[in-house]
């Protein structure tokens, strides 16, 4: 297996992406200020926008269209719709190209959220095989004219006894798409647990006219040329693995490349990235909204760095997420501490999976063992057509 060799380009309709790279859409996250740095660290890859409900769009909803912000420069345009109606997903479509001149359309079908699986919508839908078929094909119709890929990104299936991974990219491919992306985790099991790389590859053995991508656990660059080694698949999508760490873009470019990824940086150069990051979402939200919205980027940042004392002032450091994982990581303390910022051996412990936790499914459980985790219960209620 050669893990160190160039990869091709990947296309996808008419764009060309090199390296085979995306940013994983993710909703408070992929804003237009995350994009600008993800892109100033990786300029060939496809970048895509937070989550935007079909309908919101479609009735004009103002917060939607703000998180419809593009730089100047940002090209493709990559948006990512969520919609459970044909016709509303299609019009939604129309309006993303014709104004807000997106150049990419992503459709989710992936989201294990129980206010929209209970709705039958994104991972819930790929069970409604038509309707899914229905759906995909308006978005594919409405993008035609103007020549827009249209790509569908999904899960494993809703649970492991209902895996809908291939007929997804089954149809998706009959429809139209121009590429499928599997986040090969269950619905259930949202982010907890390893992604089954194993399901990307027979994904990929499934579909075999358009281009399949690949999801799930890639930390850290060396990851991604691993995991289409193993699995065969045309390309790479990268959720958690960059949060904190837009610089993953820059390492994902030089191994594709056949180079070495760069070390971490030294905290200064991080600190520096949380300040242009901090100033682009003020300038989009405004100064007190803009430094909300980077708490939590703040403690994806810092984590793993030996910076502040333990006791209080951790307390001070915004994110749940922070303070835990600090505190559970080698090299933080008073002693890794002292001179770390003067001498730049601050630098971050690999590797670390920072929403890992974050994300894991809460879960409560009876004195018998049984779930009870409502989630769950509306999972399984989800029907086949
Ligand atoms: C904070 C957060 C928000 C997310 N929002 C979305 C979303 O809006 N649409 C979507 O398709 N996936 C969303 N995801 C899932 C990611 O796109 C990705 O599929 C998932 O994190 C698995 O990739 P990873 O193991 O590289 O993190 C989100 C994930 C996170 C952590």
């Amino acid at each position: 297996m050669d893990l160190t060799g160039p990869a091709p380009g990947l296309r996808i309709g008419p764009l060309r992406l090199e390296p085979p790279v995306v940013l994983a859409p993710m909703a408070g996250v992929t804003t237009r200020a995350f994009r600008r740095l993800c892109r100033d660290y990786g300029p060939g890859g496809l970048y895509v926008s937070e989550m935007l409900t079909a309908r919101a769009l479609v009735e004009g909803n103002e917060r939607t269209a703000r998180m419809l912000r593009f730089d100047a420069d940002e090209r493709p345009r990559s948006a990512q719709l969520y919609g459970v109606a044909p016709g509303t997903v299609g019009e939604a479509t129309r309006r993303l190209i014709g104004d807000f001149g997106v150049e990419h359309v992503d459709l989710n079908f992936g989201c294990p959220a129980p206010k929209v699986t209970a709705k039958g919508g994104g991972a819930a839908l790929p069970v409604r095989r038509r309707l899914l078929a229905d759906v995909i094909g308006a978005a594919v119709r409405a993008a035609a004219a103007d020549g827009i890929p249209v790509t569908v990104k999904f899960r494993r299936g809703i649970d492991d006894g209902l895996l809908t991974a291939l007929s997804t990219g089954r149809i998706a491919e009959a429809e139209g798409a121009a590429a499928v992306a599997l986040h090969a985790r269950t619905a259930e099991q949202r982010y907890a647990g390893d992604a089954s790389w194993a399901a990307i590859a027979e994904l990929k053995a499934a579909v075999t006219t358009i281009p399949v991508l690949g999801n799930g656990d890639i930390w850290e660059a060396h990851d991604a040329v691993r995991m289409m080694a193993e699995t065969g698949c045309d390309g790479v999508v990268i959720g958690r693995g960059c949060l904190g760490r837009p610089w993953l873009f820059a390492d994902l470019g030089a191994v594709f490349a056949g180079r070495p990824a760069a070390p971490p940086p030294v905290f200064a150069v991080v600190a520096e990235v949380m300040l242009r990051h901090a100033e682009l979402l003020a300038e989009d939200e405004g100064e007190p909204a803009g430094l909300c919205s980077f708490r939590r980027h703040a403690a994806w940042y810092t984590q793993g760095y030996a910076i502040g004392a333990p006791g209080p002032r951790h307390r001070c450091l915004p994110g749940r997420a922070g303070r835990s994982a600090r505190r559970d990581r080698p090299g933080v303390g008073p002693a890794a501490r002292s001179g770390a910022l003067a001498t730049g051996s601050h630098r971050r412990a690999p590797p670390r999976p920072p929403a890992r936790r974050l994300a894991a499914p809460r879960r409560r459980s009876d004195p018998t063992g049984r779930r009870r985790d409502p989630r769950q219960r509306r999972l399984s209620q989800i029907q086949r057509d």
